[in-house]
């Protein structure tokens, strides 16, 4: 159920394979008598060996829903399925239910923004810990941590302590304990947010890495734009709990008025003077292919300047925005922009109002 003015860019069909898959997911918080709404009806679908951002700004309902997603919180309503298994099914139903929740929650890594890290162990230890839990045998516990670790380049730190590492290689253990269960899916919750810009590239390149080598699809939280411009293949909007946007990327590249794709693609671009008029077109498909704007220019012999653009292609077909300016007011380009929405592209006037203020005040 999407909340009225959701902008779904993607049009999702029963032959794709969603490996996490909320419903209807709802989380109110009750303390000292007071409720609050966390999560409002949120239906989340990642595909299978995606890269999943979910952006918000704090309070949004990110971290409620990521924890959500592994159980950590329950949710209060709606279903979390999870490699198809629905694992709202499983919480509180008696201890054999609790056994298979704890089995499917091993085949779903966490990632945490302050790496959550036991000081006392090492870092090879503190790889082993989830497969001691798991009861993995000691020499084998040994071999998979190793590998681990040289996974997340970290080889030579296994018998140093938390205390002993930078951000980044805190953050490196915790990427390597959270792949000792070989999940299916990695949870990222701010996992660079406590890391300076480097770092944070290198991270997220390991992330993107660990993706691409191993299949892992990776479902990541975050309040900066730059994350999901780096290395996400889809994102969803939060507001207030709820999803209020969402697609692959390029999809939402091609939605007209997507929030989303005008912070991940920022066309830019301001008149060059007052009597220019500014128009951004989305297109996508069949009307990218044609030569719309020369053929604008030539049928009424006019200059257009392209103020910016971002162009990308999706199955062959591109998709994109770009923001063109026109000489004159905007009455007198009603013709060409009539032309250019007979083309089936998708057109919003950027200074159309200072011609409305002054009609009225006629
Ligand atoms: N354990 C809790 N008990 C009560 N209220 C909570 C709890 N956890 C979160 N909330 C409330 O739920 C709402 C959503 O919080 P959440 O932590 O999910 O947001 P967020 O998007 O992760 O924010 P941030 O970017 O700051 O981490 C907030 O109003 C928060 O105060
Ligand atoms: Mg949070």
């Amino acid at each position: 159920m999407h909340p009225p003015g959701h902008i779904h860019a993607l049009r999702t069909t029963v032959t794709e394979t969603h490996v996490i898959t909320t419903t209807d997911l709802t989380k109110v918080y009750r303390t000292s008598g007071r409720e609050v709404t966390a999560l409002d009806g949120v239906d989340l679908h990642v595909r299978e060996g995606e890269v999943y951002g979910v952006i918000g700004q704090s309070g949004a309902g990110k971290s409620s829903l990521i924890r959500c997603v592994n159980l950590l919180e329950r949710p209060t309503a709606g279903t979390v399925t999870v490699a198809g298994q629905d694992l709202t099914a499983l919480a509180g139903r008696g201890p054999r239910a609790g056994r298979e929740l704890r089995r499917a929650r091993g085949r779903i890594g966490m990632v945490f923004q302050h790496f959550n890290l036991l000081s006392t162990r090492t870092v090879q230890d503190n790889v082993e810990l989830p497969l001691e839990i798991l009861g993995t045998s000691g020499q084998e516990r040994s071999r998979k941590a190793l590998e681990l670790l040289d996974l997340v380049g970290l080889t030579d730190k296994a018998k140093a302590y938390p205390a002993q590492l930078s951000g980044g290689q805190k953050q490196r253990v915790g990427i390597a304990r959270a792949l000792a269960g070989d999940p299916k899916v990695l949870l990222s919750d701010e996992a660079t947010s406590a890391l300076d810009p480097e770092t944070t590239r290198s991270i997220l390149q390991l992330l993107r890495d660990l993706n691409r080598q191993l299949g892992l699809t990776v479902l990541l939280i975050t309040h900066e734009m730059d994350v999901v411009k780096s290395i996400c293949d889809s994102a969803a909007l939060m507001e207030k709990g709820r999803i209020v946007e969402s697609g692959t990327v390029s999809e939402l590249l091609a939605t007209p008025g997507s929030e989303l794709a005008s912070a991940l693609f920022p066309v830019g671009g301001e008149a060059s003077g007052a009597d220019r008029t500014v128009v951004d077109v989305t297109f996508q498909g069949e009307a990218a292919t044609q030569p719309v704007i020369s053929q604008l220019s030539r049928t009424y012999n006019i200059d257009i300047s392209i103020l910016g653009a971002a162009i990308d292609t999706v199955g062959g077909l591109q998709v994109g925005r770009m923001r063109i300016e026109l000489p004159g007011r905007y009455e007198d380009n009603v013709v060409p922009i009539g032309f250019l929405r007979e083309q089936g592209l998708h057109i919003d006037v950027l200074n159309e109002e200072p011609l409305l203020v002054k009609e009225g005040a006629k």
